[in-house]
């Protein structure tokens, strides 16, 4: 028989990091299902505003503009809209970005969207409302370094730039996609997240890397799964031993 997963207290929330296409989504959900919580791909907010600077006629490489463009945007996160699914969704206004995310427009400009200050302390409070919640997989670039530096559990993912690209192309399945294409528009993103200034990719000090290149998604999935139950008892430890020390 297969033990039950240790629960973590309800306020947890697990951080994954790391860049495009490293299997954030699908280890993050895994952890997610197994806890009865939800998963927060933060990716969608800087896609939904690329996605409506770009329908708003507003340049994603113009700064000023960008800025200008913010109060009003109105982002608001939602509940799944499929009665079993566990990720957050959102809305710009009364409308629905979901379908729009991963068109190629706005994957070319969500890098430059991303880079911009003022647009990355525009979703912080949206990101910590969010978390604040508890009982949340959140899954971006930062989230382990800014958005949430106390997360009990913070995984920082990696695999090779030519499995990442095999694995993001296989996943159009249905609209086949070259995997070259898929490479360069993955390495140009990376480049601009690792590289900037704002909040740039990197591992935070306490995060646990897992490298994907030669593991299946099951393994990946069972690594994670083991560093989590592991911080989780620790956890309890600690909690008893400080309970033993009063
Ligand atoms: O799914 P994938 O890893 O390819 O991308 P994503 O998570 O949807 O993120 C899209 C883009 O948003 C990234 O390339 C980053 O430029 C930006 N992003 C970020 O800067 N910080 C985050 N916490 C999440 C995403």
């Amino acid at each position: 028989m297969i033990a039950p997963m240790p629960r973590p207290p309800d306020d947890w929330c697990v951080a994954i990091d790391g860049p495009a296409a490293s299997g954030k989504t699908e280890i993050g959900s895994a952890i997610a299902r197994g806890f009865g919580w939800r998963l927060f791909d933060t990716g969608i907010l800087y896609r939904a505003l690329a996605w409506h600077a770009l329908r708003s006629n507003v340049d994603p490489a113009d700064r000023a503009a960008v800025s200008r463009m913010l109060p009003a945007a109105d982002l608001r996160l939602r509940e799944p809209s499929d009665p079993d699914g566990i990720e957050l969704e959102v809305g710009v206004g009364a409308a629905n970005a979901t379908p729009h995310l991963r068109d190629d427009d706005v994957e070319a400009a969500v890098s430059l969207i991303a880079a911009q200050p003022d647009v990355r302390a525009y979703l912080i409070p949206i990101q910590h409302d969010a978390a604040a919640r508890g009982g949340l997989v959140v899954v971006g670039r930062d989230i382990g370094t800014v958005v949430i530096p106390a997360a009990p559990i913070k995984l920082f993912l990696t695999a090779s730039p030519e499995v990442r690209a095999r694995r993001r192309a296989a996943q159009h399945a249905d609209e086949p996609r070259n995997s070259v294409q898929v490479f360069e528009s993955n390495a140009r993103r990376d480049e601009h997240d690792m590289t900037r200034t704002e909040a740039p990719l990197v591992p935070a000090r306490d995060a646990v890397q897992i490298d994907t290149t030669d593991l299946t998604l099951r393994q990946s999935i069972d690594s994670a799964l083991t560093i989590v139950d592991q911080a989780i008892a620790d956890h309890a430890i600690a909690a008893s031993q400080a309970r033993l020390a009063i």
